[in-house]
């Protein structure tokens, strides 16, 4: 594997006593009305003791938003908590919304990166989706804030610099994807050393018995029915091409620091097993339980303490067997156009996401057939030179750059 990029520094600090955090928790909620969001805020609900919302976001759903505080305010999990809403003609509605327009910060950008380094919060939740998510992880990393992190796209697109962030501010991260969250679950109490290789699980999304004939005319709801999870439109159409799996991989290498020859993917179709941990003498650790995000979620918030909460036990006897498969490779492109991004480093995976951004929102609006998306990503990649990434304005640059292309692809495919 000429390519391969040795094992990096890993940004979650492996074997690293958990201490019970001072409570409340005082949390800002990045992305709140989205499906990570708003499991965030009913965990804050179930624990208004030890969790109080300080501050929320939303893209442009005010009124969901406003639903999302007022419901925390009447379980006293928030008291009048900070808001922003990125897109402007949203932001105004908010400005005249009693409960939103309390603690109102600016339209855009801006006011994201300042919820995210909020005064006075202990935990961000990034449930942003997309490379949007990067920058908010940059300012609550320059803010030594505890990071649970379920925007994975952050890691895909500036995992050098969040690295550097984190390292700077004193900040700390989190994984609140099941399959990393489990892979912290196994290294609890270990040695970086004593690991060997990791193995992330897959569902293998709704295509993983069909024909590659068939996947190549599958429909839109077809794509949006994920098997285990339900969760938001995009990571679920990820999911679907296995890309999910892909930026999962590129993740644990960030999170990790190992080696990407020495991260396996295995197809796992009843979601039980959420990762598992090879070690050094061939003892293999896993974490398994019923899929429920919240249970990932609530371990990041919790400092990495396991809280109570009322969720579906695992009954091993009636479950009967688990079973494994390898990824198909051919049906799934876009497993390994991940990979090689990864490898390589750089810019790469900032022009994988930015192409897979606009492939999958391009599916979204019906101008994107499913057995595209891989072909214009594979393209955009082919199309644009690779090389390192020295700042965030570079990697801001080569993802407007991927996108830019990406859209001819999708536009000369759509005229065909
Ligand atoms: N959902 C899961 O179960 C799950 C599991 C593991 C990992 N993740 C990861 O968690 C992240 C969030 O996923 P999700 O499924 O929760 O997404 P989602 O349901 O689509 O929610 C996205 C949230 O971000 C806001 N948003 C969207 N675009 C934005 C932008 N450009 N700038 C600022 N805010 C924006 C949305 O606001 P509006 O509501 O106003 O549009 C919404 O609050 C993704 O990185 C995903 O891969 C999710």
């Amino acid at each position: 594997m000429a390519a391969e990029r040795p094992a990096a520094a890993p940004l979650y600090r492996i074997g690293r006593p958990a201490r019970e955090p001072r409570l409340p928790v005082r949390l800002v909620i990045l992305g709140a009305t989205g499906s990570i969001g708003t499991q965030a805020v009913d965990l804050a609900v179930r624990h208004p003791d030890r969790l109080q919302v300080v501050g929320v976001s939303a893209a442009s759903r005010v009124e969901e938003l406003a639903a999302l505080v007022r419901r925390l305010e009447a379980a006293g999990a928030a008291r009048a908590p900070a808001a922003a809403l990125v897109d402007p003609s949203a932001a105004r509605a908010a400005a005249r919304d009693p409960l939103l327009g309390r603690r109102l910060l600016p339209p855009g950008p801006a006011g994201l990166d300042e919820l995210a380094a909020l005064d006075g919060a202990d935990c961000v939740v990034n449930g942003l989706v997309g490379a949007a998510g990067l920058a908010p992880t940059l300012a609550a990393a320059a803010a030594g804030r505890r990071i649970a992190l379920a925007n994975k796209e952050s890691l895909v697109v500036g995992g050098d610099l969040v690295r550097a962030a984190v390292a700077r501010g004193g900040a700390e991260v989190v994984p609140v994807d099941s399959e990393h969250s489990a892979l912290a679950q196994c290294l609890s109490g270990r040695a970086a050393e004593e690991l060997e290789r990791l193995v992330l699980t897959c569902s293998g999304g709704p295509f993983r018995t069909w024909t590659a004939a068939a996947m190549a005319a599958a429909r839109k709801d077809e794509v949006l029915s994920h098997p285990t999870w339900n969760m938001g439109a995009k990571i679920t159409v990820d999911s679907a091409t296995l890309m999910n799996k892909g930026l999962e991989v590129i993740e644990a290498h960030v999170l990790f620091g190992t080696a990407y020859r020495d991260i396996e993917v295995v197809v796992h179709p009843g979601s039980i097993v959420h990762s598992l941990a090879v070690f050094r003498d061939g003892a293999v650790v896993a974490q398994l339980g019923a899929p429920d995000m919240r249970v990932p979620l609530l371990y990041a918030l919790a400092g990495e303490r396991h809280w109570p909460l009322a969720t579906e036990r695992l009954d091993l006897a009636r479950l009967g067997e688990l079973r494994f498969e390898a990824p198909d490779p051919e049906r799934f492109p876009c497993l390994a156009l991940a990979r090689r991004a990864g490898e390589a480093g750089g810019r790469a995976p900032i022009v994988l996401n930015a192409a897979n951004e606009a492939a999958v929102a391009a599916l979204l609006d019906d101008r994107l057939g499913y057995a595209d998306i891989a072909a214009v990503i594979a393209a955009t990649l082919d199309e644009l030179p690779g090389g390192p990434v020295a700042d965030l304005a570079e990697a801001l640059e080569t993802d407007a750059a991927a996108r830019r292309v990406a859209q001819r692809l999708i536009e000369a495919r759509a005229r065909r």
